[in-house]
């Protein structure tokens, strides 16, 4: 038996992390149905002696036990095809890694299943893309913590560093791994329709054209907004169609699609009842984004709006930092309210520091995140931290300003508008609430609770008229 780690899906995902592996001086191999995808394999590996298996039975067999199995496969019901070929032939006490972004549900389910059959499953995040996979992602491994000690080195070998720490550490039991990773995404969508709408103001509001809005993007990634999003953002302001040479930007559909995991965020914050609207906007603007031929038509219905605006560029970066900070701080908000309702045991510190590097939301910002959850890590909400309220109060005056300008304008801002009044809502002592209660209590006998006494009222509304 030669193999400490098998790779099931060689993908470029899966081949990159093998590659990886091997890099770090792990003897790893891997398995793939289809052939080329094997030739590819031995083919990059070549300076690793790598070997690939197309027959499951001699791939597994060559693993060293208790075996370790990594799926990199499409989540759903592949993974539990692959499953169910894999199960007859392991033993217990073998582990298998599912590092696709599977729905964390699943993952309940499988860990499950596959408990009792004596197999450790766990359900790890990983983020990154093709080049993380291949160079340094950033991993969110849950599950039985013991067989977790197994991997560990090689994760850790594996994984970006952050001045020497790995990106990688131990998130929880169960399905939190996956659970943190849509979170993960929950941001990324949050903050691409962040920087979509900044570019919506410079382009529409500004008149910028895709150069200035490359300068703009490139010297707000030299400071404070210094993120993964915002570098690649730059660059695909300059790239060029190789055929028209005109930039490639203007030429895309402005349709976005989505594969579902900002989705599952919002659905699961609706089902925690823990708002992040930032988030939901993010998805939501996605979805509108499709419905092309109906704005079309409701353009020429409402006339073309006159969208100048009189704005600074030190006012919007103020408006973005404001709402990235927003953005991050609803996601941890989910994830301390998910620690509780599924006994996760979240450390939120942890979580920070693994996503300062190899993760597609990389942010300076998250080493400020890592401090606040460091020094306090239980920390309600983000907001709730002295630096960071510091750093909220700077940046107010630019992003309302904006935000109005905007809002003025007619310029479609919606997650910049719904992040502010989300400020403003949970910043505020006394919300107009108590109507919604007395409301309740008119029509449907609801009832409500007293500011001045304890206890449960109802009142006979209809008498007072
Ligand atoms: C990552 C990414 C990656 C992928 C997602 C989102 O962390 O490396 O999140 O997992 O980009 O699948 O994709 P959609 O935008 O298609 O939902």
């Amino acid at each position: 038996k030669q193999y400490k780690l098998g790779m099931i899906g060689l993908g470029t995902m899966g081949r990159n992390l093998l590659l990886n592996m091997a890099d770090k001086g792990f003897s790893v191999t891997g398995y793939d149905k289809d052939h080329k995808m094997i030739t590819k394999l031995e083919e990059e590996g070549k300076e690793h002696h790598l070997k690939g298996f197309a027959n499951i039975e001699n791939f597994i067999s060559s693993l060293q036990t208790p075996r370790t199995l990594i799926l990199l496969v499409p989540a759903g019901p592949i993974v539990d095809n692959v499953i169910a070929e894999l199960k007859p032939l392991l033993s217990k006490g073998d582990i298998i890694i599912d590092s696709g972004n599977s729905h964390f549900t699943d993952t309940n389910r499988r860990v499950d299943e596959l408990e009792k059959e004596g197999l450790h499953f766990f359900g790890m995040g990983i983020s990154g893309g093709e080049e993380g996979a291949r160079f340094g992602p950033s991993m969110m491994p849950g599950g039985d913590k013991q067989a977790y000690n197994v991997v560990k080195e090689v994760f850790d070998a594996v994984a970006a560093k952050v001045s020497s720490d790995p990106c990688v550490t131990y998130i929880g039991p169960g399905a939190s791994g996956h659970f943190v990773k849509m979170v993960h995404n929950g941001i990324e969508y949050a903050i691409m329709e962040l920087i979509a709408e900044v570019y919506g103001v410079l382009k529409n509001g500004l008149g910028y054209s895709n150069d200035d809005i490359y300068k703009v993007f490139k010297k707000w990634n030299e400071g404070r907004l210094q993120s993964f999003l915002l570098e690649i953002t730059a660059e695909i302001f300059v790239f060029k169609d190789t055929e028209t040479q005109n930039d490639l930007l203007d030429q895309i559909k402005d349709e976005a699609r989505s594969k579902g995991t900002g989705k599952w965020t919002s659905e699961v914050s609706m089902e925690l009842q823990l708002p992040i609207p930032t988030i939901n906007e993010a998805v939501s603007n996605r979805d509108l984004s499709k419905f092309k031929k109906l704005r079309v038509s409701l353009e020429e219905a409402f006339g073309k709006k006159e969208n100048q605006i009189d704005v600074s560029i030190d006012d919007l970066e103020n408006a973005f930092y404001f709402s990235m900070i927003s953005a991050y701080a609803q996601g941890m908000h989910l994830l301390v309210q998910a620690s509780k309702e599924y006994q996760y045991d979240l450390q939120l510190q942890e979580i920070a520091k693994i996503w300062r590097g190899g993760c597609i939301i990389r942010a300076k910002f998250l080493e400020d995140i890592y401090q606040a959850y460091d020094k306090n890590n239980s920390l309600e909400h983000l907001f709730g931290d002295a630096g960071i309220q510091q750093i909220i109060k700077t940046t107010l005056s630019g992003t309302r300003k904006t935000i109005s300008a905007c809002i003025n304008a007619g310029i479609g801002i919606p997650a910049f508008a719904s992040t502010l009044t989300y400020f403003d809502t949970i910043t505020t002592a006394r919300m107009p609430s108590n109507l919604i209660q007395a409301q309740r209590d008119f029509f449907g006998a609801h009832t409500f609770e007293r500011i001045d006494k304890d206890g449960v009222f109802h009142a006979d509304w209809n008498k007072l008229s």
